[in-house]
């Protein structure tokens, strides 16, 4: 067993809902198996456990690990795609790089820089829209598996309006999907998510289709995009003769607990209150809705209703793989709400990044925050020497302006380790260069499934 020694800073209390943020300045946590299985005051510990090895990492903070819930695989390298609005950018950036992934080799590639980017970040849960091309998803989990990251994907499916290379057939998706559910779902840390790209590019019959592989594969997740941006709602509601966005999947049986929505940045309130009902999730995609301009995300009116809101980087929209990114976006976006906004604390950022996260994708058993009976899913923020983040740091009054700091100036480059289950994924020596023992030069660390 191990004992960690750390600052550790998390939300097992919803900050929406009364809690506040759970600082311990010098805890132990005492770690079997991936579990940990006791935690106190380090002192307290030592002495209980004086026989476990010590991991002394009080030279930085100690977060949760992040729960991204909405990335996509194929566009690490589209993002970037600046002056855009959604359609447009689909388009002119997005689809055209989807469609490389066609090639097994490239998906390759691409696999191995998005895994690396989602661990250099911090993020050690992940719901991931995969590609339109079943061997790629393929690619991506195995990739995700060997790195020992807890990842929800699927094949991302469209029979009409795209680019002709990423359309299939109903019968189609549903065969490759249950090919890929049955190598890959429940397996390790990963699971499937039936994954139509949006309803503009989905008939009917392919979201009947998707339905139907959601049925036979027991536990599979579903997730998709709604009501993003102005065009794409105003075409959907003419493609399937006004019916409102959720509509369109949940008349098809396909909004429930296992269901995470992204965007939902123009909500009706009986679209809110159908999702509430319904117990799906929406993720938050803040820099990603900034830089397509979708909108200022209705945070109020979303837990007015009751409906669950959890961070997505929406990488490649997103301007990057890093949730202290999108938490400082989120608060920004409140903000400028004016009353209409919600006012964020350090502490409803790191809620929003994990344990947010982790409940939004059903694991909130298992991860978001790091007490007694949860997975050790850990990241250790220790910015370098002398960076304008350690100087925040050495001056920040407690510790809930030290989280604040954090969000505000942290980056992928602050993230000095992370683990899931126990296990180092990645790892950087004081100077900030990587020192995974059998990492390759990012640091990322070969982990066993
Ligand atoms: N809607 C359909 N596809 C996409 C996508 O790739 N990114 C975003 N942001 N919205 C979408
Ligand atoms: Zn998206």
């Amino acid at each position: 067993m191990t004992l960690f020694r750390a600052t550790v800073l998390d939300t097992p209390d919803d900050p929406f809902a009364g809690g506040s943020l759970r600082a311990d300045a010098d805890a132990g946590l005492l770690v079997r198996d991936g579990l940990v299985v006791d935690r106190g005051g380090f002192a307290a510990m030592a002495a209980r456990y004086p026989a476990d090895e010590v991991v002394d990492l009080r030279d930085g903070v100690l977060l949760p690990g992040f729960v991204d819930t909405h990335v996509h695989f194929p566009q690490v390298r589209a993002i970037g795609g600046l002056g855009m609005p959604l359609l447009q950018w689909l388009e002119r950036c997005a689809l055209p790089e989807e469609a490389r992934l066609a090639d097994r080799t490239y998906a390759e590639a691409v696999a191995e820089e998005f895994v690396s980017g989602l661990v250099q970040a911090g993020t050690t849960s992940a719901l991931v829209f995969g590609s339109h091309f079943a061997p790629a998803v393929d690619v991506l989990f195995a990739e995700a598996a060997g790195a020992g990251l807890r990842i929800t994907a699927g094949l991302v499916v469209s029979d009409r309006l795209l680019r002709e290379e990423l359309l299939t057939t109903p019968q189609r998706a549903y065969d490759e999907g249950l090919a890929l559910a049955r190598r890959w779902h429940r397996v390790g840390r990963t699971r499937y998510a039936v994954t139509p790209r949006f309803s503009l590019s989905c008939g009917d019959g392919l979201l009947d289709a998707c339905r139907s592989l959601q049925a036979d594969v027991d536990g599979a997740w579903f997730t998709s995009h709604v009501n993003e941006n102005a065009q794409e709602i105003a075409t959907v509601a003419r493609l399937f003769d006004g019916c409102g966005y959720v509509d369109t999947y949940d008349r098809h049986g396909l909004v429930g607990r296992r269901s995470v929505l992204a965007h939902n940045v123009h909500p009706t309130d009986a679209e809110l209150r159908c999702l509430a009902e319904r117990g799906a999730g929406v993720a938050h995609c803040p820099t990603s809705n900034a830089a397509l301009g979708s909108g200022l995300f209705p945070l109020r009116r979303h837990l007015a209703c009751g409906v669950r809101v959890a961070l997505g980087s929406d990488v490649g929209a997103g301007t990057g793989f890093s949730l202290f990114k999108e938490g400082l976006q989120a608060y920004f976006v409140q903000q400028l709400l004016g009353d209409e906004g919600v006012p964020l604390s350090a502490a409803h950022l790191l809620h929003l990044a994990t344990s947010a996260g982790a409940e939004v994708l059903g694991l909130g058993d298992e991860v978001g925050d790091l007490g007694t009976g949860r997975r050790f899913d850990a990241v250790l923020v220790r910015p370098a020497t002398g960076s304008t983040l350690d100087v925040a740091l050495r001056h920040a009054a407690d510790d809930e302006q030290a989280l604040a700091k954090v969000f505000a100036l942290g980056s992928t480059a602050d993230v000095a380790a992370v683990w899931v289950d126990g296990r180092p994924l990645l790892t950087r020596g004081p100077d900030g260069a990587p020192s995974g023992t059998t990492g390759d030069r990012s640091g990322r660390v070969a982990v066993p499934g």
